[in-house]
């Protein structure tokens, strides 16, 4: 990370929501060693390269690799209660959470247990003070129809209130077009009462996106970057303003976008579309939310009156309720 500390120490009191976050990205490497030593498991690479992945599929894999490492409820816990305050240290008021039940091997079949320890968690940290979590549960984009259906089936059985959305991520290249299969399940979600929110235009162009906001009904988009390679698509984003979660390191991390200055943000944010900035996997990636606000800040040459607009949508496109809104909306108008 190597933005001005002026500008970062700054943003950090910026009012604002993250929007576009997975708490498999959130182990920090001594933690991993530690679980891994005690299972006496060893570390996929050298301890200098866990952190150093060759795009998608490899970073995927390592998640899977990482999150079967997690055994025990109290460890669910501890994550979540690690998340909150990972936000807390941050400056953020609050965050929806992807978590993806499929990267937890140790889990699979019991996701009511997940959620129920991962709000034990959530719930002890909003207790001392830390900020509230909504949780987004994951597709993965390889999973079949039937398992979506079936997922969703379990979403809407246990009606958990701290499960705001359906979300799917995942590899989109190595899937194949995939919207007509989700579509159902997505309908479902939605009809139900759950938001939506979809990872395309990262492994997928810009009829990736299409096919999130036409067949998957998305409140939301996760990257989305790759609408830029067409106008029509940018302009349907700019017209239903639909907002885009937006994560500048990962992109450059993983071989979306080769460098800050040619990064979409900027000209999706100038044509319109509401953009908001994240950090996808901050702890893998190395990074923070403050950091990815000064990098587009020194980059763009954002005004505080643009970095007050994105904060802004990061908050209005949240599925947080309406009085965490409010008085983050609240704060914001004071900075
Ligand atoms: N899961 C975690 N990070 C992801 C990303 N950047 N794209 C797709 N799936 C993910
Ligand atoms: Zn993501």
């Amino acid at each position: 990370m190597n933005t001005n500390t002026t500008s970062t120490d700054r943003l950090r009191t910026l009012p604002r929501a993250e929007v576009h976050v997975h708490l498999e990205g959130c182990f920090e490497a001594a933690m991993l060693e530690q679980w891994a030593t005690r299972f006496g498991e060893p570390l996929p690479r050298p301890r200098e390269r866990l952190f150093q992945f060759e795009g998608l599929a490899d970073f995927l894999h390592f998640l899977d690799w990482a999150c079967g490492l997690v055994r025990t409820r109290e460890e669910l816990a501890e994550s979540a209660y690690a998340f909150s305050q990972r936000l807390a240290a941050s400056g953020t008021g609050y965050a929806d959470l992807i978590f993806n039940p499929t990267h937890w091997s140790h889990w699979h079949g019991r996701l009511p247990a997940m959620v129920d320890a991962l709000d034990a968690g959530f719930r002890a940290a909003e207790q001392d003070g830390l900020p509230p979590v909504g949780l987004c549960v994951s597709l993965l984009r390889t999973q079949s129809a039937d398992a979506a259906a079936e997922l969703v089936d379990g979403l809407l059985q246990m009606k958990h209130p701290r499960v705001v959305a359906l979300s799917i991520d995942g590899n989109e290249a190595a899937a194949g077009r995939t919207g007509p299969r989700f579509a159902e399940a997505f309908r479902r979600a939605g009809a139900a009462g759950l938001r939506r929110t979809v990872h395309a235009g990262e492994s997928s162009g810009p009829e990736g996106v299409r096919d999130a906001i036409e067949l998957l009904g998305a409140d939301r988009i996760d990257h989305g970057v790759r609408a830029v390679e067409d106008a029509a698509v940018v302009q349907l984003l700019a017209d239903r303003q639909i907002p885009l979660g937006i994560c500048p390191s990962s992109n450059l991390a993983l071989g979306v976008c080769p460098s800050m200055a040619e990064h979409p943000i900027e000209p999706l944010r100038r044509a319109g579309v509401p953009v908001s900035v994240n950090t996808d996997d901050p702890a893998l990636l190395g990074t923070c939310l403050e950091h990815e606000y000064a990098m587009c800040a020194d980059t763009f040459g954002w005004t505080d009156a643009e970095l007050r607009a994105v904060a802004r949508t990061s908050i209005d496109a949240s599925f947080a309720n309406d009085d965490v809104k409010a008085s983050l909306r609240e704060a914001l108008a004071c900075w």
